[in-house]
């Protein structure tokens, strides 16, 4: 029986995020959002304090740019949605799709980024500092 061996690796690098246009702003695609799916976390754009970001949709044109990094202890909260919230899994906090916290141990909302919605673009338009 011959070995396997693997032929090629498969290409999974994720594109590096675009410059930030002249307003020091880097855009980041919305239109993938929306009620039922109203998170992603975006692995290639990382905030100061050097965890990717999540990019949420609180309402209708109405977006968050937030850190993934819990204000508990500095986990990184799950890339996905829990029941609707934002679930920390170290110890259990829950976050809503604003940063709030709705279930402690943590008592800080998650670090929100300032972002402006693009509407002609569909964006959210981040300022990382
Ligand atoms: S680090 Fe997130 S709940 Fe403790």
């Amino acid at each position: 029986m011959e070995a396997c061996a693997p032929t090629s690796i498969p290409n999974m690098a994720i594109p590096p995020p675009p410059p930030p246009g002249p307003d020091g702003r880097v855009p980041v695609d919305v239109s993938d959002l929306s009620a039922s799916n109203p998170m992603k976390l975006v692995p290639t754009l990382t905030g100061s304090d050097n965890m990717p970001l999540l990019v949420t949709m609180v309402a209708a044109s109405d977006y968050r740019a937030l850190s993934s990094k819990c204000t508990h202890q500095s986990c990184a909260v799950n890339s996905t949605l829990t029941n609707g919230y934002i679930l920390c899994a170290c110890h259990l906090s829950h976050f809503g799709l604003d940063g709030s916290v709705t279930q402690g141990p943590a008592s800080t909302p998650l670090y929100r980024y300032d972002g402006v919605y693009d509407a002609a673009n569909n964006q959210l338009r981040i300022k990382l500092s």
